[in-house]
């Protein structure tokens, strides 16, 4: 019977998403005979090293975030010689990091939504791209802190003046929808559309609150395009270096008929584990339940070298 010790928690400002997976993955693992038990992350190494003693056999990773997404918690890892679950050191530090990850992604050809970084003080200097525009913090997840400038915005000049973050990425709106695909080990499961139910703004409430979006499975577009969405998402996985389990962002423009324009907006090395995320719900329509998925997750768990 492996020990599995699930980090959950951490400090990031998804810590309440992560404590919520965390424990539904625990439960799934126990129902499978895992020995199983939560760690609650916090800054606090020394227990942390302590909650991890004895060594268990597998770490099974579910926190979100800075500290657990951005290859933190996952050196680590590397250091105990705990095999863990999802991406290594690297790629998870590319990915989080959103024009790292789109140098890597570019490299491989896949298709991206211009865009470029810009300093705090530039932002608030006037808009740096004709509108409507999106403004994204470098490093954060979950919709924290994007703002999508439209045409008719009259408050976002003010709101610059006083914008959180130092670096962002700026990049062009892409009108159409919102697509998002699970990738298993070698294999890209599905493509899921996100349906925001009533706002315009696609922010962390209408993403996680109960009947916030409904999720089409599989997403209703173009064949084509639904397979060009899978290989896209694939191939960003491979060019990242991910392991295990990862989700990737996309949009795709229909605006102007079907098949339309897809662009790779981000690769999520940890994405959602609860029974209803859009990782699981993917999963679900592939044949694989969430029992069977953390199942493989943890004897798919490893260490960098
Ligand atoms: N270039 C873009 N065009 C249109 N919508 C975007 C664009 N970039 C981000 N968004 C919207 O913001 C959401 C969050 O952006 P994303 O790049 O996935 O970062 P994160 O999920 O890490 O916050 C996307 O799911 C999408 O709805
Ligand atoms: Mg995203």
């Amino acid at each position: 019977m492996k020990r599995v010790a699930v980090l959950m928690g951490g400090w990031s400002s998804e810590r309440e998403v992560s404590l919520v997976s965390g424990r539904d993955c625990a439960a799934a693992l126990v129902s499978e005979g895992y020995d199983a038990r939560t760690i609650d992350v916090t800054r606090d190494l020394d227990a942390l090293l302590a909650a991890l003693t004895p060594r268990p056999d597998v770490a099974f990773n579910a926190l979100h975030g800075t500290g657990g997404e951005d290859g933190t918690i996952q050196g680590v890892l590397e250091f105990l010689r705990i095999p863990y679950t999802h991406s290594g050191v690297l790629a998870s530090a590319v990915a989080m990091h959103k024009p790292s990850a789109k140098a890597v992604f570019a490299a491989a050809g896949l298709p991206l939504a211009e865009g470029r970084v810009v300093r705090r003080q530039e932002l608030a200097a006037g808009d740096v791209m004709p509108r409507p525009f999106v403004v994204k913090p470098v490093a954060e997840g979950s919709s924290v802190g994007v703002r999508i400038v439209r045409p008719d915005d009259n408050s976002w000049g003010e709101e610059a003046r006083h914008w959180a973050y130092e670096e962002n990425l700026v990049e062009r709106y892409v009108p159409g929808r919102e697509l998002t695909v699970a990738v298993m080990g070698d294999r890209a499961l599905g493509a899921l559309e996100i349906r925001p139910n009533n706002t315009t703004l696609y922010d962390y409430t209408a993403k996680y609150a109960p009947g916030g979006s409904t999720h089409l499975m599989p997403a209703p577009i173009h064949r084509r395009a639904y397979e060009e969405a899978l290989a896209i998402s694939l191939n960003a996985h491979r060019a990242l270096g991910c392991r295990g389990v990862s989700r990737a962002d996309l949009r795709y423009d229909d605006t102007a008929g079907e098949p339309g324009r897809l662009y790779l907006l981000e690769v999520n090395t940890q994405p959602g584990m609860t029974p209803t995320s859009l990782v699981p719900d993917i999963a679900r329509y592939a044949g694989i339940g969430f029992t069977e998925l953390v199942r493989w997750m943890v004897e798919n768990a490893a260490c960098d070298s």
